[in-house]
C-alpha cells in the first residue's frame, strides 16, 4: 500500500482518468477526494467509497473555501477540462475556443494557486494536458494552444514551486465520457482515425494513464516534465 493514510485530492475526478486514478490511489491506501459537478456523477463516485464533493473549478471563491474546508493534500492530481475548441481554424468560433480555455486552461490555473496553501510539504502536483499540444492534425490546433499553454508553464513553475513537485501527464486519445459529445458511431471512427499510425491501433484505456500518474506522484526524484501516455501519436 504504496500511499497508505496520505491525502489525494483529484480535481475532476467523478469521471474518465481522473476517476481511474481515483481508484488507483485508494487501492493503494490514500484517503481520496474527488470533485467535479453532475450531480449523478458525484453520487456515483460517493456510493463506491470516494469522498465526493461538488465543486467547480472556475469559481476562485468555491475553491478557496473547498481548500480551507478540506486541506491539507499530500498529492493534488487536476484532470478537469472540457472539449471546447476541437474543430477546424477557418470556421470556429473563437467565442467557444475562450470558452475551451476557461473551462480548462483557466479552471486548471486556479485550482493550482488555490491549493497552493493546502499542500503539504514535498506534496506532489500532477496536471492532466494533451498530446494535442505537439501534434500536426487538422481540427486540434485549438487544443494545442489550451494545453499547450499549462504544458510551457511546467518547468519554470517547477522551479518556482521547489518545495512540491509539478509534472503533467499528456494523454493521446483515451477513450473516456469526455468523446460524449460525438454520437457513438462518429466517436468509433474518431479513434479509428487518430490512432491509424500507432502500434497499438487503439486509444488508451483510461487505467493506462492513471498508472503513470500514480508514478508520477510516488516517485519522489521526478518534477518539472511533461509526460506523454499516448501510444506514440503525439
Ligand atoms: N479523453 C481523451 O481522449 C483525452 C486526451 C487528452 C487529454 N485529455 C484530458 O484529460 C483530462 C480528463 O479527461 P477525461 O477524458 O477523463 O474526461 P471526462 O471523462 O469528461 O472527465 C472530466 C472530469 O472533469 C470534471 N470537470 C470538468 N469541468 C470541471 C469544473 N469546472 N470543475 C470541476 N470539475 C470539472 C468532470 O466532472 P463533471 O462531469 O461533474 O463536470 C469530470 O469528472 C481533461 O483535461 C482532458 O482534456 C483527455
Amino acid at each position: 500500500m504504496k500511499f497508505r493514510g496520505q491525502r489525494v485530492l483529484i480535481a475532476g475526478g467523478t469521471s474518465g482518468i481522473g476517476l481511474a486514478t481515483a481508484r488507483c490511489f485508494r487501492k493503494e491506501g490514500a484517503h481520496v477526494t474527488v470533485t467535479g459537478m453532475n450531480p449523478e456523477r458525484l453520487a456515483a463516485a460517493q456510493e463506491e467509497g470516494l469522498n465526493a464533493q461538488a465543486l467547480d473549478s472556475r469559481d476562485r471563491k468555491a475553491l478557496d473555501k473547498f481548500f480551507a474546508n478540506h486541506g491539507p493534500f499530500d498529492h493534488l492530481i487536476i484532470g478537469l477540462g472540457g472539449s471546447k475548441g476541437m474543430g477546424e481554424f477557418s470556421g470556429m468560433s473563437l467565442d467557444t475556443l475562450k470558452e475551451g480555455f476557461e473551462e480548462k486552461f483557466w479552471a486548471q490555473l486556479e485550482t493550482l494557486q488555490a491549493a497552493l496553501p493546502h499542500l503539504t510539504k514535498g506534496a506532489s502536483i500532477t496536471v492532466i494536458t494533451a498530446g494535442s499540444a505537439r501534434m500536426k492534425a487538422p481540427g486540434i490546433s485549438g487544443l494545442a494552444a489550451i494545453n499547450g499553454a499549462m504544458e510551457l508553464m511546467v518547468p519554470g513553475l517547477s522551479k518556482e514551486l521547489a518545495s512540491f513537485r509539478l509534472n503533467a501527464v499528456s494523454p493521446g486519445v483515451v477513450d473516456t465520457p469526455w468523446w460524449d459529445f460525438l454520437p457513438a458511431g462518429n466517436k468509433r471512427d474518431m479513434f479509428a482515425q487518430f490512432t491509424a499510425d500507432i502500434p497499438s491501433h487503439r486509444p488508451a484505456q483510461p487505467e493506462e494513464v492513471a498508472d503513470v500518474i500514480e508514478f508520477l506522484a510516488g516517485n519522489s526524484y521526478m518534477t518539472g516534465k511533461v509526460v506523454g501516455v499516448d501510444g506514440g501519436l503525439a
